[in-house]
């Protein structure tokens, strides 16, 4: 794995232990989001993760040689958390902005952008906030997982938004579970000018909590597509996606 010199180890940025009751605790999808950015480092550029929650992504672009830190996140717990680990890092200048999506960021272009979206989707009928229990059981905020009735509201609206702050040979990764239509996806991004490819695959258990999230016969009408059962578990596949400028410069 090839690191820039100004690498810090990650025991310098993560602290000894996650405080209790961890809204924030990384899920399977940020540990393969991390994977990519690590295989990839050293990174040049400016960076940014929208919806950064805990903050360890840009904590590790940092680590990797990113000229400058920018992160987006709608829960203002979530952006006192990835400033406070940033804060670690005095050298990287970083700025986090509490706001929806590209809305903090009009005109800005970036050189890399990261994101694990919300994209489970979930009953609309559970009144308020209840939250999901995360992968250590530990209550998620809502806004943690929630992509709307199909998983996609959270998605789209990047989507939307992403040509606009993609720097002419930049590069965007993402999650994108498989209960959510690729194809959908990737029409998407072909109809704003943008390529994508699947870098990576990855099959994870759908935890109980997740699962009382989702929406009448939601279960059943999948598990012949997207998700599989054995016995009383459920999995899901989960991509993670690399999309550039259908213009941009092939790499060789
Ligand atoms: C699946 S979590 C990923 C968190 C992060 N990658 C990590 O591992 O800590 C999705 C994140 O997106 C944030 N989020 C949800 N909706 C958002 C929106 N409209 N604009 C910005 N952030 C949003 C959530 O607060 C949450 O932190």
């Amino acid at each position: 794995m090839a690191f820039s010199s100004r690498r810090l180890p990650m025991s310098h940025v993560l602290p000894a232990s996650p405080p209790d009751g961890d809204h924030f605790r990384p899920s399977e999808y940020t540990a393969a989001l991390l994977r990519q950015v690590r295989l990839r480092a050293p990174w040049h550029g400016r960076v940014l993760e929208m919806g950064s929650g805990s903050g360890v992504v840009l904590a590790a672009l940092a680590v990797s040689g990113a000229r400058q830190i920018v992160g987006v996140d709608i829960e203002p717990e979530a952006v006192r958390r990835t400033r406070a680990l940033l804060e670690a890092l005095p050298m990287v200048p970083s700025i986090v902005h509490c706001g929806d999506l590209w809305e903090p960021l009009a005109g800005e272009l970036f050189d890399l952008v990261v994101f694990n979206p919300p994209q489970l989707p979930v009953r609309h009928d559970t009144g308020d906030v209840t939250g999901t229990a995360g992968a250590a059981g530990a209550i998620r905020l809502r806004s943690w997982s929630d992509g709307g009735a199909l998983g996609r509201d959270v998605l789209d609206r990047f989507i939307a938004g992403l040509p606009g702050h993609l720097a002419p040979d930049a590069l965007a990764l993402i999650t994108h579970s498989s209960f959510m239509s690729l194809e959908e996806t990737l029409r998407q991004l072909e109809i704003r000018s943008l390529r994508a490819e699947v870098v990576e695959t990855v099959t994870v258990p759908m935890s109980d909590a997740k699962l009382r999230q989702l929406p009448p016969g939601w279960l059943e009408q999948q598990s012949r597509q997207s998700v599989y059962r054995i016995g009383p578990y459920v999995f899901c596949d989960f991509h993670v996606l690399e999309i550039r400028h259908a213009a941009a410069t092939p790499i060789q």
